[in-house]
Parts: C-alpha cells; sequence; structure tokens
C-alpha cells in the first residue's frame, strides 16, 4: 500500500495559488526529494502531508487512510522546518524529552526514547551538552533525532542541510540515508541542491508555479527531462532553437537559427517546417569531428571538470563539460577553431514554448 496519496490537492494564499491539483503517490519505504525554484510550492505540500497547512480541495492519504482534515499528531508524521532549530538553552536530550513530552510521552518513556534516537543518529556521548557546543552537522543530527523519537514513519524533511557547509552536507546526507534505510522510513526532502537530491532520491520531483512538472527515478529525470524545463532546471543544458528541415523514420534534421544543422530522434510529434527547441547536455557534447564549428572563447575549471565555451557564427554560444581527465591544455588554445558533435540519441526535441526560450528559462 502506497503510504502517501495526494489527489488534486489544491491551495492558495489570498491570490497565490501554492498548489494546483497536485496528484501524488508515494511508496512506503521510499525516498523522495523535491527540487524546484523558490516559491514553487515545496514547503506548502510538506505543510499539507503534515496537517500543518490544510488544503482547499482535494484529500491526503497516509497509510490507506484519507486524513484531510485530521490534526497533524495523529498522522504518524513529522515536519521537520526549513530553520529548525534546536532550544539553546536546552540539552541535547532534553530538547528531545521536550518535544515528547509536548506530545505526551510520559517522562520515562521520553528519555528511554531519547537514549535510542541518539544512538541512532551517533550523538550518545552529546547528551548532556547545549547545542552551541555542537558543531552546524552534529545539531542538525540533534534536530533530526528530535524528530525521530516521535516515532514517525514518515519524515518531512524541508531543506535540512541548507545551513550546512559543503563538507558537513555530505557527511550528513549520508547519515540521513542510512537512518532511513535502516528504519526503513518514508522520507520526503526538500532542497535546493541538485546533486543531493539525484544521489539521495528513489525519486525525484520536481516542481514549478504550483505543479509537478516531472516525478521519477533520478536518472529517468535526468537522462529523459519530459520539458525544457526540466532540462534546465535539473543539470546544465544547452538549447538550441531551430526549424526541422527533414524527417526521415525517427531521424529528424534541425536547422539552427545560424544556418548549422544537426541531426536528432524524435517520436512522430515533429513535422517538416515546424520550429523545436533541442536540449542537449553540457557534458554530452563531444570536441571533434561534428557539424557545428566555433571558436573557444573560455576555460574554467570546476571540479572533476573543465567547461569550455565556444562561440558560433550568429553569437550561438556552446558550453561543453568535460572531464579533466580529457582536458589538454596544449589542445584547447582559446581562439582556436573547434568541431563539435552532439549525438543525436543525446539531443531532446522541445515544442517552443509560448512565451518564447528565454521567458520559459528566465521566468525560473
Ligand atoms: N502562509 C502564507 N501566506 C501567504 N502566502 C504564502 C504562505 N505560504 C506560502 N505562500 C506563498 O505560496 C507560494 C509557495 O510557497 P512555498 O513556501 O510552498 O514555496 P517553496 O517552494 O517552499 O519556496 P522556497 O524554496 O523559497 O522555500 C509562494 O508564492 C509563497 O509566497
Ligand atoms: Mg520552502
Amino acid at each position: 500500500m502506497p503510504k502517501v496519496v495526494l489527489e488534486k490537492v489544491s491551495k492558495k494564499f489570498g491570490r497565490i495559488t501554492a498548489l494546483n491539483e497536485i496528484n501524488l503517490m508515494l511508496e512506503d519505504g521510499e525516498y523522495s526529494c523535491i527540487l524546484g525554484p523558490t516559491g514553487s510550492g515545496k514547503t506548502t505540500l510538506l505543510k499539507i502531508i503534515a496537517g500543518l497547512v490544510e488544503p482547499d480541495s482535494g484529500d491526503v492519504y497516509i497509510d490507506g487512510r484519507r486524513v484531510t482534515g485530521t490534526p497533524a499528531e495523529t498522522r504518524n508524521a513529522v515536519y521537520m522546518h526549513q530553520n529548525y532549530a534546536l532550544f539553546p538553552h536546552l540539552t541535547v536530550s532534553q530538547n528531545i524529552i521536550f518535544g515528547l513530552t509536548a506530545r505526551g510521552f510520559s517522562e520515562e518513556d521520553a528519555r528511554r526514547k531519547v537514549s535510542e534516537v541518539l544512538e541512532i543518529v551517533r550523538l550518545r556521548e552529546w547528551a548532556d551538552a547545549y547545542p552551541r557546543e555542537l558543531s552546524g552537522g552534529m545539531q542538525q543530527r540533534a534536530a533530526l533525532a528530535r524528530c525521530l523519537a516521535t516515532g514517525a514513519r514518515l519524515l518531512l524533511l524541508d531543506e535540512p542541510l541548507g545551513a550546512l557547509d559543503a563538507r558537513l552536507r555530505l557527511e550528513v546526507r549520508r547519515e540521513l540515508s542510512r537512518i532511513a534505510e535502516e528504519l526503513n522510513l518514508t522520507v520526503v526532502h526538500v532542497t535546493h541542491d541538485q546533486s543531493e537530491a539525484l544521489s539521495l532520491a528513489d525519486r525525484l520531483i520536481l516542481m514549478r508555479n504550483g505543479k509537478i512538472v516531472q516525478a521519477g527515478p533520478p536518472e529517468e529525470v535526468y537522462f529523459k527531462p519530459n520539458s525544457i524545463f526540466s532540462a534546465y532546471f535539473v543539470g546544465e543544458s544547452i538549447f538550441l532553437e531551430g526549424i526541422i528541415r527533414s524527417v526521415n523514420g525517427r531521424n529528424v534534421t534541425l536547422e539552427l537559427k545560424n544556418g548549422m544543422a544537426i541531426e536528432a530522434l524524435s517520436d512522430d510529434s515533429f513535422n517538416m517546417g515546424e520550429l523545436a527547441v533541442a536540449a542537449v547536455r553540457c557534458e554530452d557534447i563531444e570536441v571533434g569531428g561534428g557539424p557545428l564549428t566555433g571558436s573557444l572563447k573560455e576555460v574554467n575549471f570546476l571540479g572533476s571538470f573543465a567547461k569550455l565555451v565556444f562561440e558560433l557564427p550568429r553569437g550561438l554560444k556552446i558550453i561543453v563539460n568535460i572531464p579533466l581527465s580529457r582536458f589538454i591544455k596544449e589542445e584547447f588554445r582559446i581562439g582556436a577553431s573547434f568541431q563539435l558533435s552532439i549525438p543525436r540519441e543525446k539531443v531532446h526535441l522541445f515544442k517552443p514554448p509560448s512565451k518564447g526560450l528565454a521567458g520559459e528559462i528566465e521566468a525560473v
């Protein structure tokens, strides 16, 4: 039985539509990550599942039970706030006990629970420490312990790692993953960090303007973006506008605005003479032996890869990410001319957005 089901859930705040007829089904034990621009409705979605906000219309089911309108405490779910905070004047264990007694636990049960959850988040020796004595990562784990102590099987985490630096994020990310697995929790985790989402999630949910744009296994969202927005928001892509010049079975030729052409695969939704937008991942473009010619304008080193910016006639810009292992300094001289190619199966074709490509992407 799926753990969480949302049916046509909508929520407005005044004139703002925060959620617009959301349908969603999360399986028991599944780890979902929600990505989306600011204001897209991520927090509202979590709060509606938690019971902290009621939808205007639609229904929420948890464990097969319709919970719309029922109090948050009865939902077996716990919401961890975007700006989670431990009480500074209470120790780690007092912080956890506070949350439990507020939920009606006896003092004795609460104490037992404290040592259990501190063990899980590996903070047992810090039970009597005050939050200020803990590192950011440990504070975050303590806050997580406070949530776990409620015994809820459904964990709703709103940017739980947002306040941590990059190294700690990685550490706590691994802990989260381990704990979710060990306790067989169903987790919905909102994040702004796409690498976090791609690495943690069984299911990635991409939101925009109160709607779910795409949801599925992260590799599916990454390799098969269903929209320009999806290709833009997850991973790094370039977008090439053009006109379909030939259609031969699934093979189509797209003539770009500068007169150059690329090959692509399409379903039968494109006809000759139609306008189209090709989205291509920057790491899928190959340097050497292709139909596009451009001069190298910029080289930037970004960790494990180099970002190359090529300029093509008529102001067309192509960005290529190549692994550092394939980057040969002498070969990539600024100003030199290069052939670029794009494997046809790596080209994702979309209909031109009504508000234009720039409008579609800039609106994010
Ligand atoms: N209590 C509220 N009163 C009025 N408007 C609200 C309220 N809560 C949310 N909104 C509005 O609803 C929309 C969705 O908000 P929400 O907080 O769910 O977005 P979000 O995706 O979590 O954004 P962020 O990434 O910035 O946290 C926004 O336009 C927001 O301003
Ligand atoms: Mg939010």
